[in-house]
């Protein structure tokens, strides 16, 4: 049998039992439910096993689909934003005029913001950003709308720069939302699609220095302080530092084997 006969052996084998493999999952996914609604463990419903592909063949291996799943979290769904729907153009322009929250998330002028202003965030969001999304809750039956209750992105590299493969988080939830675990989760989430999806090495996130709680929650959730500008944000009559920090792919990886332990 020559070499070439038997890398084909191989190859048949492997693909046979991913098909296999493919044919058990598939068939778990089929007796899981689809809807969300009043779930809050939707994504604990899930079958907690995703295929495995190794230089050793296929294998299932559990945890993994969680990592891997659908556009939702426990407790929250994540929908594209559309900048032709008034609805979502409404969402963003009142997620901009709550001073308190536009001044925690931007370094911008504070001042009152128009509905151009949502409008023209909106399609940053939607069409610039690499992913960016409307953080919802899930309707509580069925056929009533998610409600919106935040956003989330990954801003894009620009064209000549996507070799370093890094992006930095942007995030807003409407202040009735804020301080009951949603931004932790919606962050997770987006890690997990920026790491496993999206082939990035690093995400970055930034916090205004008269924005403690945000740091301290990033350091919470790994990310390591790895920058603090000094006295570069201008706000309420006085000079503050901005905080950078990061997470690398190992980082998160990390993170994942200590939870799953
Ligand atoms: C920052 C933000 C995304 C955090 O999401 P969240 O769901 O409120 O936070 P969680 O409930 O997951 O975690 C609570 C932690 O967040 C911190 N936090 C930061 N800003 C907060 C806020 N405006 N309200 C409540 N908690 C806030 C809290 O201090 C708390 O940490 P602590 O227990 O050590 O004090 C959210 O509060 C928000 O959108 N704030 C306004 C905009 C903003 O600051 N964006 C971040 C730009 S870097």
């Amino acid at each position: 049998m020559s070499m070439r006969m038997s890398l084909i052996e191989v190859q048949v084998q492997v693909e046979a039992d991913f098909a296999k493999a493919l044919a058990d999952l598939t068939s778990s996914l089929e007796h899981t439910p689809t809807a969300v609604q009043g779930s809050n463990d939707a994504v604990n419903d899930l079958p907690d096993m995703a295929l495995v592909c190794s230089s050793s063949g296929v294998s299932k291996q559990r945890n993994a689909l969680k990592l891997t799943g659908p556009f939702r979290s426990a407790r929250l769904i994540y929908r594209a934003a559309e900048p032709e729907e008034l609805e979502d153009q409404k969402f963003f322009t009142k997620v901009q005029q709550e001073p308190l929250s536009y001044q925690n998330a931007n370094v911008r002028l504070s001042k009152p913001q128009s509905s151009k202003s949502g409008k023209d965030y909106l399609k940053f969001v939607a069409e610039e950003a690499l992913i960016g999304v409307i953080i919802c809750l899930p309707a509580s039956e069925e056929g009533a709308s998610h409600t919106p209750i935040g956003i989330i992105h990954l801003d894009k590299l620009a064209p000549h720069i996507t070799h370093h493969r890094f992006a930095e988080i942007g995030l807003e939830l409407v202040t009735a939302y804020q301080g009951q675990g949603y931004g932790s989760e919606a962050i997770r989430w987006v890690l997990q699609f920026a790491f496993l999806t999206a082939g990035l090495h690093r995400v970055e996130i930034r916090a205004v220095g008269y924005n403690p709680g945000a740091v301290r929650l990033y350091e919470r959730l790994g990310f390591k302080r790895e920058g603090l500008i000094r006295e570069r944000l201008w706000f309420g009559g006085k000079w503050w530092d901005e905080v950078q920090l990061g997470m690398l792919e190992n980082d998160w990886r990390a993170l994942q084997e200590q939870e799953t332990k």
